[in-house]
């Protein structure tokens, strides 16, 4: 992944309920929701759009879902309107609305194996409800396409409204500008044949249970690397195969259960001014090409990444307008919009690096009122839901400068070491983690 060096991490969110308190991140209202109204403690339910609001962090006290807030929405990018009430409806398509995610049991096999490790009892404690949490199972190699059928099965025989989270991951000569997660694939030997038939297969487990939903986050980092990696002579080769071989993705799951949303990076890459125009046309050429009629979802932001949804200036960003991920999709919809792309959104913030929210530096006061105009209310209405993509306590990347994928960002001074390789378990950062959550597990 293309990383930004991390030390001391947190969980977003948490805390789990055992009552009748939606969970943070569960449903807590929208049209024909019959589940639980109020949000667990930490959390408070947010109205999303008419058909689902959602329990986020926040240190308010427990609300019902029945209030709102006003809302601006914004139509065919043009000029966004503020209104008192919540809008008529407009968009029934959120794919969470009223289904329930699959925990996926690898996770919570090792969630529960790091808890046997942690001789804290509080922390202990703590890190169990991690397992809670739903993630997304990454097939990041074609060999653990099979294994999606198994958690597709498990879900379909679980009854009810059944929603498994995955992540499509094996792009050939795989990220690109980086090297931690380099995968199994490469173009020089066949690499994009290798791409479809992994394709291919996802799409024959996917069609074998209509009824259960299933939500893909395509390829994190691969269209973003297009972008602005274009000098890496490895992304600069894969540009043309990336582009067609995502197109082919789309292109082959187009089912009605299906719910695709292309990675989109994160605020602190494609949110800069001259980067957001460039990736918004992007991710519609890419869209085209899967073929007339095809269509995604939307879009993810902030996977493996460590931006807030919503923050204060960032030195380290400056001048970049679109400093969190709350600016960016804002800034993104419209041009999303005019190039005849789907403005919606899923955003990963489970990995935030709390020593990097800064102070306010000198001159923010000075900007309040523009954040207050690009931070409008209708975010609520683009993001489908706030998710973990990245599976807390799953390595980004090596710290062992000797590995074959060695990335040098994952051994600076700030990176957590000692890391091990990405997608393996790191105990020690999994426990920072757990120890820094907040609100607290
Ligand atoms: C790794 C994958 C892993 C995923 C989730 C990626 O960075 O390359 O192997 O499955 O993270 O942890």
């Amino acid at each position: 992944m293309f990383k930004l060096s991390a030390s001391l991490l947190a969980l977003a969110l948490v805390a789990f309920p055992a009552n009748a308190q939606s969970p943070i991140y569960g449903q807590c209202g929208g049209q024909g929701w019959t589940g639980a109204t109020t949000c667990a403690s930490g959390s408070v339910c947010t109205f999303s759009n008419p058909y689902y609001s959602q329990c986020l962090p926040g240190s308010a006290t427990t609300t019902s879902a029945s209030s709102t807030r006003p809302t601006t929405t914004t139509t065919g990018g043009g000029s966004p309107t503020t209104t008192s009430a919540a809008p008529a409806p407009t968009d029934a398509g959120n794919p969470f609305v009223g289904y329930t995610t699959f925990l996926i049991p690898e996770y919570v096999s090792e969630v529960q194996a790091a808890v046997a490790n942690i001789s804290d009892a509080t922390t202990a404690a703590s890190a169990a409800k991690v397992a809670e949490i739903p993630v997304f199972f990454w097939m990041d190699v074609a060999a653990k396409v099979p294994t999606l059928g198994t958690y597709l099965a498990a879900a379909n025989a679980a009854g009810g409204k059944q929603l498994v989270q995955a992540v499509i991951y094996d792009l050939p000569d795989r990220d690109c500008a980086a090297e931690s997660s380099a995968g199994e694939f490469t173009i020089a030997n066949g690499g994009a044949a290798d791409y479809m038939a992994y394709i291919d297969a996802i799409a024959a487990q996917v069609q074998q249970y209509p009824n259960v939903r299933v939500v893909f986050v395509v390829e994190p980092d691969g269209l973003a690397n297009l972008v602005t990696n274009l000098s890496v002579e490895k992304c600069a080769n894969a540009q043309t195969t990336y582009i067609q071989l995502v197109s082919y993705a789309i292109s082959k799951l187009q089912f009605p259960n299906v719910f695709l949303y292309l990675d989109a990076g994160h605020s602190g890459w494609l949110g800069w001014p001259a980067n957001i125009t460039p990736a918004a046309q992007l991710f519609a050429q890419v869209l085209k090409g899967a073929g007339s009629g095809a269509t995604v979802r939307g879009l993810a932001t902030d996977v493996s990444n460590y931006n807030l949804l919503r923050g204060t200036e960032d030195p380290a960003q400056s001048p970049n307008p679109n400093y969190d991920e709350e600016l960016y999709i804002n800034a993104l919809a419209p041009l999303l919009t005019q190039n005849g792309f789907p403005a919606h959104f899923i955003v990963d913030p489970v990995l935030v690096l709390l020593t990097s929210v800064p102070p306010k530096v000198t001159g923010a006061t000075s900007r309040v009122p523009v954040s207050a105009l690009v931070h409008p209310p209708t975010l609520a209405t683009l993001i489908d839901s706030i998710v973990w993509v990245k599976p807390p306590g799953e390595s980004d990347g090596t710290s062992n400068s000797s590995a074959a994928r060695y990335d040098t960002h994952c051994g600076q001074s700030d990176a957590a070491q000692p890391a091990p390789e990405a997608g393996t378990w790191f105990q020690s950062y999994f426990v920072t983690l757990v120890q820094n959550a907040n609100p607290p597990l």
